[in-house]
């Protein structure tokens, strides 16, 4: 005979998708009838219309019938307002949702490791390196979670291979996941890829709201896709993060090295420590013979380094990841884990790993 007990129990195991959470302690379980081997009961949604509804209902009738059930009938509900409310100030923290208010995110105790990932034009590679050095460190079992501050130029939905968009319960949003990474970015809240024409203090409203509307969950790095340059953004995300730790990106030419240098300046000033620099599109290396040709130039990031007084993390040649429209796992900028750019980018990550 099973029991209510057992049945709770079984279910504790299973998350909901988004929340990560059990369902259980979402009390989203009521209504549990037995009738000898045949149970059935009430999932209640967070939204009407879950746009998972399908994996939990699986995974609910996956764990009662593990007990012994032959059958098991879920009717879905949708929570009350007051609930959601509920919910979205556990999800809080137990904080009241007040408008403008700082993430607990961002306190100094939150224990997370902040990486703003910077250079002087764009470009260089500064989005790529974002994505794959997050995917990396997620490969390496952190939790990790990405702000594309570009907030104009977004592109890490894409390079990521989003096309979903965040879930909102309430005033909270969800983090789009990919790779195991948790994203937010402009590009998914604005329509049709149209333009984002906002000035100075618009734009620093949107990365306060990045903090505080979204709900993170527990991460160890938060990694931050800068705009190129020393403008707003990266001066509001100085102010906004002082302890955050930065990365420099540059090619290996003179000039771009030359201006890169002006993106670390403003680091040092701001008291940021600089994990080092990455020289991307280093080189090229032939498949046939190996051979490696500097098609841009040669020297940039050890130039770069000294300048800042700092060291080169990684050199990563020129080269595309295997992107197969048609296979949902692979994304147009993240390289595989086992190919030869993705192994340097897991060598870049667990070097991150030891200096921060
Ligand atoms: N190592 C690389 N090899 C080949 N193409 C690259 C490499 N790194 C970046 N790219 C490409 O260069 C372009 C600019 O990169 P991106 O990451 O968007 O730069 P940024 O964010 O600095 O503007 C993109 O099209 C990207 O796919
Ligand atoms: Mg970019």
């Amino acid at each position: 005979m099973i029991t209510n007990e057992q049945i709770l129990e079984a279910l504790r195991g299973v998350e909901d998708p988004e929340l990560h959470k059990s369902v259980v302690e979402l009390n989203m379980v009521r209504n549990i009838q037995i009738d000898g081997t045949k149970v059935s009961l009430d999932v209640i949604l967070t939204i009407q219309g879950c746009p998972l509804k399908v994996k939990i209902q699986e995974d609910v009738e996956n764990a009662i019938k593990a007990l012994g059930a032959t059958e098991v009938h879920v009717r879905f509900g949708s929570m009350t307002d007051e609930e959601r409310a509920a919910l979205t100030a556990k999800l809080r923290g137990g904080q009241p949702a007040a408008a403008g208010a700082l993430s607990p995110l961002l306190s100094k105790e939150s224990g997370v490791t902040f990486i703003a990932v910077t250079s002087g034009k764009g470009g260089v590679g500064k989005s790529t390196v974002t994505v794959n050095l997050a995917t990396a460190l997620a490969r390496l079992g952190k939790r990790v979670g990405i702000i594309d501050a570009d907030i104009y130029g977004f592109s890490v939905p894409d390079m990521m291979g989003i096309d979903q968009r965040p879930t909102v319960i309430d005033n909270v949003v969800l983090p789009v996941q990919r790779y195991g990474v948790k994203v937010i970015s402009m590009g998914f809240f604005v329509e049709d890829n149209s333009p984002v024409i906002w000035r100075g203090p618009m734009l620093g409203k949107m990365l306060r709201n990045f903090f505080s509307e979204i709900h993170w969950g527990e991460l160890d790095y938060l990694l931050l896709d800068l705009p190129p340059g020393t403008g707003d953004v990266a001066l509001d995300v100085h102010q906004m993060i002082p302890q955050s730790k930065e990365i420099v990106v540059t090619t290996p030419h003179a000039t771009a090295a030359f201006v890169a240098a002006r993106a670390g300046s403003m680091a040092i000033k701001t008291g940021h420590e600089i994990l080092g620099v990455v020289e991307n599109m280093s080189y090229f290396e032939c498949d046939d013979c190996g051979h490696k040709q500097s098609i841009f130039g040669k020297g940039g990031g050890e130039k770069l380094a000294q300048e800042l007084n700092t060291e080169i993390l990684a050199q990563i040649p020129l080269g595309q990841p295997d992107y197969d429209l048609n296979d949902p796992n692979s994304a147009p900028s993240v390289y595989e884990q086992d190919s030869k750019i993705g192994s340097i980018y897991m060598d870049l990550a667990q070097n991150i790993i030891k200096k921060s």
